[in-house]
């Protein structure tokens, strides 16, 4: 049995669509496991960049199996957005996306409510996908599940169920809850007719794979800072993005996880709201976000930058039994002459080595900083880790102390092929 977890261990778009595509390359079938289109998972196609939702980064590659575990939340819509927009590049994904009939739809009252909910007390900065209400509604057990959503004989019982609960909230904001329920009833005619196809037991599925000997990539969406349980609670996902989801997410137990890896990026970024200890305010961070190209794939939104915070990738190296790293966008810190890196928070006299729970010291601590040169020569033409200027180097070996996980692979432009093995001997799938 082979698998390997790929998950972030930030705030998010570490790089997880490119590096799932580079390991997709030797994998049979990639599976998503949580999260929904919120998630925005860039590749390059034909030399064009462009952002996946909600289908595995493995789909560029025409014999590979593509699964939607049932840990996802799926906006139909979104769905059939996505499929077309592939068929546009002339890349079909009949008779290999598979989709759990035990996921959730993100029907429309769950973007309407995720609009309401950020006008609240608390601001979380969503990506208004309707994921949060879609994953609460889920706990609240009154979700419609895939299967659900095809089945004629209850789903507009199910539906009048999750709207009652909603009622008083969408009429206080002037939504017309009749003309929302003939909507949904009237696109769900053609969506069904889309979907059903798509629609199978993918835990079963993946469970003939690995009997078969098949190989398998999880691909996670958002980060471990955005895990509901392990990080920055409330500013967070409704979803575990930690390689504990792919268990529940995909219908597996542990023993089908043969090792994780995690993708972190050289410097930290964080879009919406929430604590950020090495944020920076200055012309560094405007030279990230630019050298980056920090701009949200699903959102557009300038993604705030900082400093590589240890603290923080230290504690999704423990919380996701990560194995190896590989080190995202090392390219874009070419030029910087002084490189922080964050070992430790400092908060009202007391320091803090491992990440902290209390939101008021995750607001308010302060970062620990050791300072290493930087470095001046480009990186893009590198065949191996020898091929790296010295403070590069040293740049690598200091935060894989730090993190306490080796970084095995090293990524270094946004394509598939710029992307090498920094330690020998590690085979991952
Ligand atoms: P994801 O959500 O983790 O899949 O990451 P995103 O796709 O949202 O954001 C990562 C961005 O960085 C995308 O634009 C990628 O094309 C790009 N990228 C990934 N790895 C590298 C890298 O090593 N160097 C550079 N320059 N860009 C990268
Ligand atoms: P990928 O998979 C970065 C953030 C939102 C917001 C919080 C909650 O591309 O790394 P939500 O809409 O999920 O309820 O928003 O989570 N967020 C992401 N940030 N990358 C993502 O996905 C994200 N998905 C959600 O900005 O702060
Ligand atoms: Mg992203």
């Amino acid at each position: 049995m082979k698998t390997l977890l790929v998950l972030g261990t930030q705030w998010g778009d570490e790089g997880k669509g490119k590096v799932v595509d580079f390991f997709a390359q030797k994998a049979d079938y990639v599976v998503r496991y949580q999260g929904g289109n919120n998630a925005g998972h860039t590749l390059i196609y034909e030399n064009t960049p462009f952002a996946l939702h909600l289908i595995p980064s493995g789909i560029l590659f025409k014999n590979k199996f593509c699964l939607i575990g049932n840990g996802v939340v799926v906006d139909i819509k979104s769905l059939k957005e996505e499929v077309e927009f592939l068929k546009s590049k002339k890349i079909s994904v009949t008779g290999r996306l598979f989709i759990s009939q035990q996921a959730h739809v993100v029907l429309p009252y769950h973007i309407l409510v995720d609009k309401v909910s950020e006008q609240g007390a608390i601001k979380i900065g969503t990506t208004g996908r309707g994921i949060g209400p879609a994953y609460a509604d889920k706990a609240k057990r009154i979700g419609i599940r895939v299967i659900d959503y095809l089945e004629d004989e209850n789903f507009e019982d199910l539906l009048d169920n999750a709207l009652s609960d909603k009622l008083a909230l969408l009429s206080a904001s002037g939504v017309n809850i009749k003309k929302l329920k003939s909507d949904i009833c009237r696109d769900r005619k053609d969506l069904v007719k889309f979907l059903k196809p798509f629609v199978c037991d993918t835990s079963l599925m993946i469970d003939e794979a690995i009997k078969k000997n098949k190989k398998i990539l999880f691909e996670s969406a958002q980060g471990s800072l955005l895990d509901l349980d392990t990080g920055t609670y409330p500013f967070v996902t409704s979803s575990n993005p930690v390689a504990g989801g792919a268990c529940t997410g995909a219908g597996i137990g542990p023993d089908k996880i043969s090792s994780v890896l995690g993708v972190v990026k050289a410097y930290t970024t964080r879009v919406g709201e929430g604590p950020f200890v090495t944020e920076l305010f200055d012309k560094t961070g405007e030279y990230l976000r630019q050298q980056g190209a920090e701009f949200g794939a699903t959102t557009g939104r300038p993604r705030r930058c900082g400093w590589f915070d240890a603290v923080v990738v230290r504690h999704s190296v423990r919380v996701n039994g990560i194995q190896n790293l590989l080190l995202t966008k090392l390219d874009c810190m070419r030029g910087i002459k002084e490189i922080k890196i964050c070992t430790a928070y400092k908060y009202k006299g007391k320091t803090y080595t491992e990440f902290p729970a209390s939101r008021i010291i995750e607001k308010n601590a302060k970062p620990v900083y050791e300072t290493m040169p930087g470095f001046e020569e480009s990186i893009s033409k590198i065949k191996s880790f020898a091929d790296l200027p010295k403070n590069a180097k040293n740049y690598i070996l200091r935060l894989e102390k730090l993190a306490q996980a080796p970084i095995s692979f090293l990524s270094y432009g946004p394509k598939r092929q710029e992307t090498i093995a920094i330690k020998k001997g590690v085979k991952l799938l």
